[in-house]
């Protein structure tokens, strides 16, 4: 079965049309090889004949494929043009991966990451149809008083910068902003850890392929939750590792169905804010977690990239600080500031610190040194602590906002995950099919409200349709106005 991704916010026709037609030039389609039918294709992808046969139409007009009445489309025995005549420009900003550039001489490495991502958009963001409301997900408030804050702690950070600051530093991350990382752990995460232990990386994604690199050999075994985060999956996969799945249910992952041969090597969870259903894991289960990962000898690395956002009762606290042995943590100061800081940390296992420091010294010798200092002016001034407080407040005004206008709007059954924290929430119509999300955000465009989907995020496809309201960046007025909006749009549309 060909696996196609249809995800971006190009046309779906084109997206069929370019990954099929790069199948073919990079010869994983050869000539006279049988392309699906038209009925299968769009069946499989849960998208309109339609569109399948307008983008076989155009394979057919291009000379890639020939249609065969009564034996369907095959590859035509042709090579493709070469590349300086097929130059095209780009209508978008976006930056996006071009079948062209594909090559031999690529390692197999990089060709593992390019097969499986070349059509889909380099940024990750907002839409680029720019709705005027946005529910994108994981993206945090970025108010003046937080603009100020960082204002203030770049000029710092700049102004008390001398050759020893300006020299290349401790791979590990500046010694003080690992203290700054640590108090701030043991305070708001009840989690206390030395600064030995923590490397200070580039984003949480940083912190995961050093992961991956300092323990997965090819076929070496992961466990994932279903659904998951694909930025862990995808580093795992680019090591060759086996990637397994363990479905979850509305307390996280079940921990039951985990393989019982031990064989596995690393299990990666979001246990304080499953991603994307927001569930948390239940103590029975976080218990029995840590005792599967001593007794199968595997690490568990634990993902707590917002669980700073719990709006009601005390904080959940990591796995990590019930055992720092076997919990390798990893947080991020993307959703607790912003994405664009690019940092994140490690809180390590000591039988892995320094082979993790050499590594990330080999890699690129340490993170930006003067982002780290503002860093630290911004943890230890008190504004930071502010910053998370006003945040929580509002983050809670603007959940409260959503729930209450779908439950006044829309007018059918649907339910709701994953409320009691951070900046989305999964919400699933159990009348719709899954396939229907792409003629809804289409209808929500026109009116200029922009949706999101987690059904990439998912190993088991749900049947029905679920899609993912972020609402850290949005006003109270913006979220009622866009679900409004919304509702107007699912009531018209099948
Ligand atoms: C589950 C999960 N983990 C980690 C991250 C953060 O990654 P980074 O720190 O690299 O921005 C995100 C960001 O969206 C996420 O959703």
């Amino acid at each position: 079965m060909l696996n196609l991704h249809i995800d971006s916010n190009l046309q779906i026709n084109r997206q069929v049309f370019k990954q099929l037609a790069y199948l073919i030039q990079s010869g994983h389609l050869q000539a006279g090889d049988k392309l699906p039918s038209t009925r299968s294709l769009a069946k499989n992808h849960g998208i309109s004949r339609n569109v399948v046969n307008m983008a076989y139409d155009q394979l057919s007009i291009e000379g890639y494929i020939e249609i065969k009445r009564g034996s369907g489309a095959v590859v035509a025995g042709v090579k493709a043009p070469k590349q300086e005549n097929r130059k095209r420009k780009s209508k978008t900003n976006a930056v996006t991966l071009k079948p062209e550039v594909f090559d031999k001489q690529l390692s197999a490495f990089a060709r593992r990451c390019f097969v499986e991502e070349q059509t889909k958009s380099l940024q990750w963001g907002f839409g680029e149809n720019k709705a005027e409301i946005d529910f994108r997900f994981g993206v945090p408030y970025l108010g003046e008083s937080l603009q100020e804050h960082l204002q203030k702690a770049f000029r710092g950070a700049t102004k008390r910068l001398d050759s020893r600051q300006l020299d290349y530093g401790d791979p590990r991350g500046d010694r003080r902003l690992r203290e700054s990382i640590s108090n701030y752990l043991a305070i708001s995460r009840s989690f206390h850890c030395q600064p030995e232990q923590i490397i200070v990386t580039q984003g949480a994604q940083q912190g995961f392929d050093l992961i991956a690199r300092a323990l997965l050999d090819r076929n070496d075994k992961v466990i994932m939750e279903d659904p998951r985060y694909l930025g862990f999956e995808r580093i795992a996969r680019l090591y060759q590792a086996d990637v397994d799945h363990v479905p979850i249910d509305g307390h996280g992952m079940i921990v039951d169905e985990l393989p019982h041969d031990g064989r596995y090597k690393l299990i990666y969870v979001t246990p304080t804010h499953q991603f994307p259903t927001g569930v948390v894991l239940r103590y029975d289960r976080r218990q029995a977690l840590l005792e599967y990962a001593e007794k199968t000898d595997c690490f568990i690395l634990e993902d707590d990239y917002d669980s700073e956002y719990q709006f009601t009762g005390r904080p959940v606290p990591p796995l990590a600080s019930s055992n720092g042995q076997r919990v390798i943590y990893c947080g991020s100061f993307s959703k607790l500031l912003s994405p664009a800081v690019r940092v994140g940390f490690l809180v390590l296992p000591e039988s892995l610190v320094s082979h993790i420091a050499r590594l990330k010294q080999y890699l690129d010798i340490g993170c930006n040194r003067i982002v780290q200092q503002a860093l630290v002016e911004l943890l230890n001034s008190g504004s930071f602590g502010r910053h998370l407080r006003k945040t929580r407040l509002r983050l809670e005004r603007n959940r409260n906002a959503l729930l209450r206008t779908l439950e006044e709007k829309i007018n059918e059954p649907f339910e709701v995950y994953g409320t009691q924290g951070g900046m989305h929430a999964v919400v699933k119509f159990n009348h719709r099919r899954r396939a229907t999300f792409f003629s809804l955000r289409e209808a929500a465009n026109q009116i200029g409200v922009q949706i999101y989907s987690p059904h990439s995020y998912y190993v088991k496809k749900p049947e029905a349709l679920h899609l993912i309201f972020g609402y850290g960046h949005l006003r109270e007025n913006e979220i009622r106005e866009g679900v409004r909006r919304f509702a107007d749009t699912i009531k018209f549309t099948p």
